[in-house]
C-alpha cells in the first residue's frame, strides 16, 4: 500500500526478494543469531539476485533501481534476518551510493562491478571510541607523504570491520578546518598497517560482525581519496541520509515480521476457553501496530521517493529513521507480551526480533542527532 502506487517492476522485485528472504535468508536467521556465523552464503546469492547493487547502475554492473526498488527489498531481507540486512544496508546505501555520487570513473569502473556481485563487501568507518554523534571530533588523521596519505587512528562500530573488504574511511587530513578539514578514503582490507580489532559481542544482529579497525601507518595511494581533500564530512553525512531510509526500510521488516508472528501466535494460543485473538484488548493492538507500521512504510516511501526525485531529502530521511526505529521497538516489545513466557524464551523469534531491533534507534545517528537534524532543518539555523 502506499499513497502511489508502485509500479509493476518494484511489485515485481519485492514479490521475488519475499520469496528468497523467506525460503533462503529465514532458514538459518536464528542459528546464525547462536553461532555469529557471518552471513557469507546469503550475501552471495543475493549478489547473484541483483540485491548488492541495487541502485548501481547498469554500466558499473549494478541493477540500475530505484530507492523504492530497494527499501522494498530490503525490507524483505530484514524480515527474515536483520543481520543480513544490515550489511546489505551498509554495504548499498553508504558504500555503492558514495563511490557512485562522489567516486572518479576510475574507482567506479574498480570497485562498483566487485561490490554488486558481493565479491567484496562494503563498510564504512566513520564513528571512533571517543567520537560517535560528533564525528567532527574524530582523531584519526590522514598525511600526505607523496604519492601516498597515511593514516593512523581507531575507527569503533564498524558494521562488517571483519568480513568486508573495501572500506570508507573518514580521516583529518587538516586539524585546523575542523568538519572541512575530514576526507574520505577508499581503503582496501588487505592493505597493510589496516588491522582488525576488537570483534563486539553484540545483544544483537549477532550474525553481522561489528569490529574496531585500527590503522596503523596504513599507507593508501592519493587516488585511493574519495571525493575531494576536505570532502569528507559531507560524503559521510549524504550517505548517512540515505542509510537512514535503510534503517526505517530494516526497521519496517522486524516490525512486519514481528506482528505476523504474534498474529499467529495470538491465532494459536487459547485463554479463557477461545483463543487470544478474539480478545477486544487484543485485537486493538494488532490494529494499533499495524496502523504504526503503515505510517513507517509511508514516511520510508515519501524519503525514499524524494530522493529519486533528487530532491534534498534529510529531514525526511531522519524522520523516517526516528519514527520507523522507535516503532520497532515498542511494537517487538508489544508483540512480546502477546507471546507471553513463550517469547521470552528462544523457542520462538519474537525474542531476537525484540534484540534485534534494539540498535535501530542508535545507529546510523540515534534518535536524539535524528531530532537534532530535523529541528535544524526546520529552524534553518541551528543557533537561532
Ligand atoms: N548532507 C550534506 N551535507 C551536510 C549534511 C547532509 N545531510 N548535514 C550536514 N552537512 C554539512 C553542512 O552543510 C555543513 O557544511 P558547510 O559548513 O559547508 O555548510 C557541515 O556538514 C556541518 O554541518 P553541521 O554544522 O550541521 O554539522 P554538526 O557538526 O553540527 O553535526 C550532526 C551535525 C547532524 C549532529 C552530525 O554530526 C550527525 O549526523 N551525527 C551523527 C553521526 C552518525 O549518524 N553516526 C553514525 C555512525 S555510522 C553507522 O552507524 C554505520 C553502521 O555501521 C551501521
Amino acid at each position: 500500500m502506499a499513497f502511489f502506487k508502485l509500479t509493476d517492476e518494484q511489485l515485481m522485485i519485492q514479490s521475488m526478494v519475499r520469496e528468497f528472504s523467506r525460503k533462503v535468508v529465514a532458514a538459518t536467521a536464528a542459528e546464525r543469531d547462536k553461532t555469529k556465523e557471518f552471513p557469507i552464503d546469503n550475501l552471495k546469492q543475493m549478489g547473484e539476485l541483483g540485491l548488492m547493487g541495487m541502485m548501481i547502475p547498469v554500466e558499473y554492473g549494478g541493477e540500475g533501481a530505484d530507492t523504492i526498488s530497494y527499501v522494498l527489498a530490503l525490507s524483505e531481507i530484514a524480515y527474515s534476518c536483520a543481520a543480513t540486512a544490515v550489511v546489505m544496508s551498509v554495504h548499498n546505501s553508504i558504500v555503492c551510493e558514495s563511490i557512485i555520487k562522489f567516486g572518479t570513473e576510475q574507482q567506479k569502473k574498480k570497485y562498483l562491478p566487485q561490490l554488486a556481485d558481493a565479491k567484496i563487501i562494503g563498510a564504512f568507518a566513520l564513528t571512533e571510541p571517543h567520537a560517535g554523534s560528533d564525528p567532527v571530533d574524530q582523531n584519526t588523521s590522514a598525511v600526505k607523504q607523496g604519492d601516498h596519505y597515511v593514516i593512523n587512528g581507531t575507527k569503533r562500530f564498524i558494521t562488517s570491520g571483519k568480513n568486508g573488504g573495501l572500506v570508507i574511511v573518514t580521516a583529518k587530513t587538516d586539524e585546523e578546518k575542523k568538519h572541512k578539514g575530514i576526507s574520505a578514503f577508499l581503503v582496501e582490507k588487505d592493505t597493510p598497517g589496516l588491522i582488525v580489532g576488537n570483534i563486539e559481542d553484540k545483544m544483537g544482529l549477532r550474525a553481522s560482525d561489528t569490529t574496531d579497525l585500527i590503522f596503523e601507518n596504513c599507507r593508501i595511494p592519493a587516488e585511493n581519496m574519495l571525493g575531494n581533500e576536505g570532502d569528507g564530512f559531507k560524503i559521510a553525512m549524504t550517505g548517512l541520509d540515505g542509510g537512514r531510509i535503510g534503517i526505517a526500510a530494516q526497521s519496517i521488516g522486524v516490525a512486519q515480521a514481528s506482528l505476523d508472528a504474534a498474529i499467529k501466535y495470538a491465532k494459536g494460543r487459547e485463554q479463557f476457553g477461545q483463543k487470544i485473538s478474539k480478545f477486544q484488548g487484543l485485537r486493538w493492538y494488532i490494529a494499533e501496530m499495524a496502523t504504526e507500521i503503515e505510517a513507517a512504510r509511508q514516511l520510508m516511501f515519501s524519503a525514499a521517493a524524494m530522493k529519486d526525485r533528487k530532491e534534498k531529502y534529510t529531514t525526511q530521511a531522519s524522520m523516517a529513521k526516528l519514527f520507523a526505529s522507535e516503532m520497532v521497538n515498542r511494537i517487538t516489545g508489544r508483540c512480546l507480551q502477546i507471546h507471553g513466557g513463550y517469547g521470552f524464551t528462544k523457542d520462538y523469534p519474537i525474542e531476537r526480533f525484540y534484540r534485534d531491533a534494539r540498535v535501530f534507534t542508535i545507529y546510523e545517528g540515534t534518535s536524539e542527532i535524528q531530532k537534532v537534524v530535523i529541528s535544524n532543518n526546520i529552524f534553518k539555523d541551528k543557533r537561532k
